[in-house]
């Protein structure tokens, strides 16, 4: 049976980890031909390794706009099309509650999370136009670009945005066949829950499975997620089954969203805090 992305060509940002690299592994599973787009240059060297023809990897920080020209570039050089675009990289950004943020530090979190976003649609919407074609644009946002407290003010702020991105995308760009749709996740157990916290890298499975006893039993469906969970919307989302879908925030939460009203953040700091007081000792 053929893949569901057979014979298309993607690039994913964030690719060498978590959600990224889930997503990136699937799509290849399902005929893909990707280019994994991070700064982690180890850990996306033994992604391209392990994949064969099927994956690239571009060093791209999308924190700057010629690296995200480039990944793009990279795909049309390599595999001679692009057809999706996943903006996925990022991390929490400035932690600092909104009394106390520098326009420096929010200014680094907007650049990371939300400006990667808006020029990843700039120029992916320019190669699909230069191939005569729609294509499928796919973003990270978060539980916290739809409710409060489920993070830091910057962080929360950025995602938030994401949504406003991806409204405008199906106005300015639908007509020209092209999509634009992002996934909601929530409390996903990925490495950027150590990053966030300053747990060890080598301890952040070991943390995400400590968050999951603590926080999971309290979602509506009983665990936290998985990257797996969201690589599954993004390949709907990326894929010809989702044709007739554009400018969707696709909560991805185990129904936290539906649920709550973004209490999360205070539960996270607190299981955080019990990790590493007692763990880390
Ligand atoms: N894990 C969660 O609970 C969760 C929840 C909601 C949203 N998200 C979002 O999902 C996305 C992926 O996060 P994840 O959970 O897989 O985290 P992760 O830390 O496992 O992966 C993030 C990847 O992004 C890369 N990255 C960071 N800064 C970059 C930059 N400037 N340029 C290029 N790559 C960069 C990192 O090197 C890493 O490979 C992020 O946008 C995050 O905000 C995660």
């Amino acid at each position: 049976m053929a893949g569901r992305l057979e014979g298309k060509v993607a690039v994913v940002t964030g690719a060498a980890s978590g959600i990224g690299r889930a997503s990136a592994e699937l799509f290849v599973r399902e005929g893909a031909k990707v280019v994994a787009a991070d700064i982690d240059d180890a850990q996306g060297t033994e992604l391209e390794r392990a994949h064969g023809g099927s994956l690239v990897y571009a060093h791209t920080d999308v924190t700057n706009e010629d690296d995200i020209a480039g990944a793009i570039a990279t795909a049309v050089q390599r595999f001679g099309r692009l057809d999706i675009m996943f903006n996925n990289a990022g991390a929490q950004g400035d932690p600092s509650p909104l009394t106390d943020i520098t326009p420096d530090g929010f200014d680094k979190t907007l650049a990371l999370l939300t400006r990667s976003v808006v020029l990843g649609h700039k120029h992916a919407a320019r190669q699909f136009e230069a191939q005569g074609g729609g294509g499928s644009i796919v973003s990270t946002a978060s539980a916290a670009g739809l409710q409060g407290n489920w993070s830091a003010a910057g962080y929360t702020i950025a995602k938030h945005a994401v949504v406003g991105v991806v409204r405008q995308a199906v106005t300015e760009l639908g007509p020209k066949g092209i999509r634009s749709n992002a996934i909601a996740p929530g409390i996903i157990r990925t490495p950027i829950m150590a990053r966030s916290f300053g747990v060890p890298l080598e301890k952040a499975e070991e943390f995400s499975a400590f968050l999951d006893e603590k926080l999971g039993p309290d979602q509506p469906i009983g665990r936290l997620g998985v990257a797996e969970d969201i690589a599954e919307a993004a390949l709907w989302l990326a894929s010809d089954a989702s044709a007739f879908v554009t400018g969707i925030v696709l909560p991805v939460d185990g129904g936290a969203t539906s649920a709550y009203q973004g209490t999360f953040a205070t539960a996270v700091v607190d299981a955080a805090k019990e990790f590493t007081e007692t763990r880390l000792v």
